[in-house]
């Protein structure tokens, strides 16, 4: 296996890189990718940076220049229901474009000439996921992030969730429109802005991948603000965490 993980904040990436065994930094399409061994595993860390083209651009070089047989993307996430709450794990179970819409030739959501709406990950890697999920929120938390920080986001007992992910050019604040979505989005638990296009390359190459979003805003008015407070002090800790006991176990 060679892994290559994707994130597309910094924040989100620096914890990976600093615990990478032998990192080597090859500069490619403006991206510094990041080659070493993430506890025993070899693997690759890049930074997508924010949208559907930037991480199905740094998926593609993944396969073909970087030769990863497997893809993570670990990031955050907008809540996409009323169940997800801050602090809770979303695994995506199939992953959408919400703003793919090219009816009346087309039904809404279908990605053109693929005939399909929804790409399926891994079922096997996003089955280890969510139970590095669960093992980071029952044994690590406590250690992982400080009572300080746990009092600030509310995380009370955080949860793991299994559903749909909705990727879109669209930074989600506004209820009105994630309440449309989540209607015409059956089983959506959340909306960000890059896992269904890397979900989309992944499918064409024939190469398995998953995606893991930790939830840091409710997509509402208050999105903008509690993304930077929540990505600037704990995202990082979840991703780094995840990922250990990913590869480990
Ligand atoms: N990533 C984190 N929060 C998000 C939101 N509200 N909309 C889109 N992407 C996000």
């Amino acid at each position: 296996m060679r892994l290559g993980i994707i994130s597309a904040l910094y924040e989100e990436q620096l914890g990976l890189v600093e615990a990478m065994k032998g990192p080597a930094k090859l500069i490619h399409g403006k991206r510094e990718y990041w080659a070493g061994k993430l506890w025993e595993i070899d693997a690759v860390c890049v930074l997508s940076r924010i949208g559907k083209v930037a991480a199905a651009m740094t998926a593609t070089m993944l396969v073909e220049k970087f030769g990863v047989t497997h893809i993570l993307f670990t990031g955050v996430a907008g809540a996409g229901d009323k169940t997800v709450q801050v602090g809770d794990i979303v695994v995506a179970e199939a992953l959408v474009q919400h703003d793919m819409d090219a009816s009346p030739l087309f039904p809404r959501f279908e990605v053109p000439l693929t005939g399909l709406t929804h790409f399926l990950p891994d079922q096997q890697l996003s089955l280890r996921l969510s139970r590095a999920a669960h093992d980071f929120l029952e044994q690590d938390l406590e250690t992982a992030i400080s009572e300080g920080e746990r009092r600030e986001f509310r995380l009370l007992q955080p949860r793991v969730h299994r559903g749909l992910v909705a990727s879109g050019d669209q930074f989600m604040a506004d209820p009105l429109r994630l309440n449309a979505l989540n209607a015409a989005l059956p089983g959506l638990v959340a909306v960000e802005m890059e896992g269904a296009a890397v979900a989309q390359v992944c499918y064409e190459l024939d190469v398995p991948c998953a995606v893991i979003r930790t939830v840091s805003d409710n997509a509402n008015e208050d999105a903008a603000t509690d993304f930077m407070r929540f990505v600037q002090s704990v995202a990082a800790q979840y991703a780094v965490h995840i990922t250990r006991r990913l590869c480990r176990d």
